[in-house]
């Protein structure tokens, strides 16, 4: 399939948090700098950033930390973040300009139609998915991001040994999405069940939150087959 993950009528799986932004996070919102603005067109990274570097996507970055730490760390490579979260966009853009980061761009609107609209087939080297909302009802599963649609969708924005890096602190999300991975024929598992940490992943907001308060956080790391 071209464009799985059906068009943008989907249920959202965020909740737009209006959260209090700080003086210097609206200053740099304000100034628009790293915006990729959401056009519903495939997106030319290339021009945006000036360069060819690989583009790893990260989906719902927050406030940005591990974002910032991963691309400052990785100057050869590109970083596309996705979010709507007006002041973690504020806070990622003030990170960036403050270090002088080059490879960082951010689009903000729904991630779902971003990959699908804006990330042509085959052309990503990562996808980054750190601590998604668990929606932990039951009758709130279907909001979840991973599901096999968007699963799907992803497999096919990837280069072929490209990979997707999920990590959560919800067991019960955590194995759920591990199926659904499991299930994409294109993708491919090479840890067999959950992956070991990789070492160069930051500690992110939310997991902080999920450990002070005991949670197991597991890591899924699939890689695009080659054919
Ligand atoms: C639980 S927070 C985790 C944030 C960060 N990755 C961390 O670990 O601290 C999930 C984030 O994903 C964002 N998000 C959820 N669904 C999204 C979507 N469809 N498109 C863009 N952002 C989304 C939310 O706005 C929120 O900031």
């Amino acid at each position: 399939m071209d464009n799985p993950g059906g068009d943008s009528a989907h249920l959202k799986s965020f909740v737009l948090r209006s959260g209090r932004m700080t003086p210097a996070q609206t200053r740099s919102y304000e100034t628009g700098h790293y915006l990729i603005p959401y056009t519903g067109e495939p997106a030319d990274f290339a021009a945006s950033f000036g360069n060819n570097k690989p583009v790893t996507v990260e989906i719902g970055f927050g406030m940005g930390r591990a974002t910032a730490e991963i691309a400052a760390a990785n100057p050869d490579k590109n970083y596309v973040g996705i979010e709507v979260f007006k002041a973690g966009i504020g806070k990622l853009i003030w990170e960036a300009e403050t270090r002088g980061l080059l490879n960082i761009r951010i689009i903000e609107h729904d991630a779902v139609d971003v990959v699908q609209k804006m990330i042509a087939p085959v052309s990503a080297a990562a996808f980054h998915i750190f601590f998604p909302d668990p929606w932990p009802k039951k009758r709130h599963h279907k909001r979840r991001l991973i599901q096999k649609p968007f699963a799907e969708l992803l497999a096919s924005r990837l280069c072929p040994g490209a990979y997707v890096y999920f990590v959560s602190d919800w067991e019960e999300y955590a194995q759920s999405a591990l199926e659904v991975f499991s299930a994409v024929p294109a993708l491919t598992n090479p840890h067999g069940g959950f992956a070991p940490p990789l070492e160069w992943r930051v500690q992110t907001k939310f997991e902080k939150k999920g450990l002070d308060k005991n949670h197991l956080v597991r890591e899924i790391y699939m890689e695009r087959v080659k054919t």
